[in-house]
């Protein structure tokens, strides 16, 4: 079994409120905490945060509570849709970030809000069958740069935000601790609802056609039919993962939701019957950070003491692809 020996988490200095978002798009503070939840968000700063070195610092964070340093680190899952560049990964780049000299395996997940659940069951495996003992798993990035921030774009650009959040898996050092298992979904008939289109490599000459065809490098989503999805898949994983360990829903002591909307998060808690104390949600700070939202909010509930020895803790995410995932922890 494996443990997550640390956790930590980046987020760029600078704060986008709603009110700053009205002076780009026509838009009001009211619609957004209504509809999200959200009030504010982060946005990175061009020439100090990128998607790998946010990722180095949420990492940094997590090695110091593992007891760690850089060096022990054996190999690298990076989950991310915002990567540095089109190739190679952000992993790669981590690990030069990292200053790790050792030519250890990294490599990036591309699964969107689900991807960071993903990596981690991707590590899990590694952990368990003993081929690695300290995997690094991580979640970053921008959005800010990519998003259409003119009224044309509000539906989606209101939503999303910037940051970075990290865990250290290492071998379990309490039998029965760690997690208990993962869970791993996709359904990609509905791959184009929630979509960044390009550059896509399916054109003759894919450079002429995005400079021609700009506005499909914003991202797409059909708002809708994707919080309808989402609230029926939410609480089926959750139910997966307590089905399988044996447990009930009250027996969860914090489930932490990918913050993709306030409203899904406050359905997903209503339905599983769980009191305030036992969800985290900072959505209202942050945004939707896609594949960082969990290792985020995870860290935050750690750092606030909301997670002790022995809770049983649940991870859950659902997002573009459709992709969903979940992991039940015992702490
Ligand atoms: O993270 C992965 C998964 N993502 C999600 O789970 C997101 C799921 N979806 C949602 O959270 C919601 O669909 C949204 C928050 C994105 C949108 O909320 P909605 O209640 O579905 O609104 P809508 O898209 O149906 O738009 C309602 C109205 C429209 O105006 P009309 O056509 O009714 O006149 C929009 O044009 O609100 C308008 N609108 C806005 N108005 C002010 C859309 N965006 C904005 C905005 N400010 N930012």
């Amino acid at each position: 079994m494996s443990e997550i020996a640390g956790v930590g988490h980046y987020v760029p200095d600078r704060v986008v409120t709603n009110a700053d978002l009205t002076t780009l798009m026509e838009t009001t503070d009211e619609w957004i905490q209504e509809r999200t939840g959200i009030r504010e968000r982060r946005w990175f700063e061009e020439g100090k945060d990128t998607t790998a070195n946010m990722g180095a610092n949420a990492a940094r964070k997590a090695l110091e509570m593992a007891g760690l340093t850089p060096d022990d680190v054996q190999m690298i899952v990076f989950a991310t849709l915002s990567p540095d560049y089109f190739f190679p990964g952000s992993g790669v780049l981590l690990q030069r970030e990292l200053g790790i000299k050792d030519p250890i395996p990294a490599f990036d997940v591309r699964n969107q809000c689900s991807g960071f659940v993903y990596a981690l069951s991707m590590a899990d495996q590694f952990v368990k069958t003993g081929m690695y003992d300290t995997v690094l798993v991580v979640g970053s990035e921008i959005h800010s740069s990519g998003l259409d921030i003119s009224t044309r774009g509000r539906g989606v650009s209101v939503i999303f935000g910037d940051g970075a959040g990290a865990v250290v898996l290492r071998p379990s050092t309490r039998p029965e601790h760690g997690i208990l298992s993962t869970h791993l979904h996709s359904q990609g008939e509905h791959a184009e609802e929630l979509i960044v289109k390009e550059p896509g490599s399916n054109r003759n000459n894919r450079v002429d056609y995005v400079v021609a065809n700009e506005l499909e490098m914003y991202p797409y989503m059909n708002g809708q039919n994707v919080f309808k999805h989402a609230v029926v898949r939410f609480p089926q994983v959750i139910k997966e993962a307590l089905d399988h360990n044996g447990y009930q829903p009250q027996d969860i002591n914090m489930l932490i939701p990918h913050q993709a909307n306030l409203r899904i998060t406050q359905y997903v808690q209503q339905k599983m019957g769980l009191s305030d104390d036992k969800i985290f949600s900072n959505i209202q700070r942050y945004g939707n950070t896609t594949a960082a939202s969990v290792p985020i909010a995870l860290s935050e509930a750690v750092q606030e003491g909301r997670i002790k020895r022995g809770d049983l803790v649940c991870l859950a995410a659902f997002g573009s692809g459709f992709t969903w995932a979940s992991a039940l922890i015992k702490w």
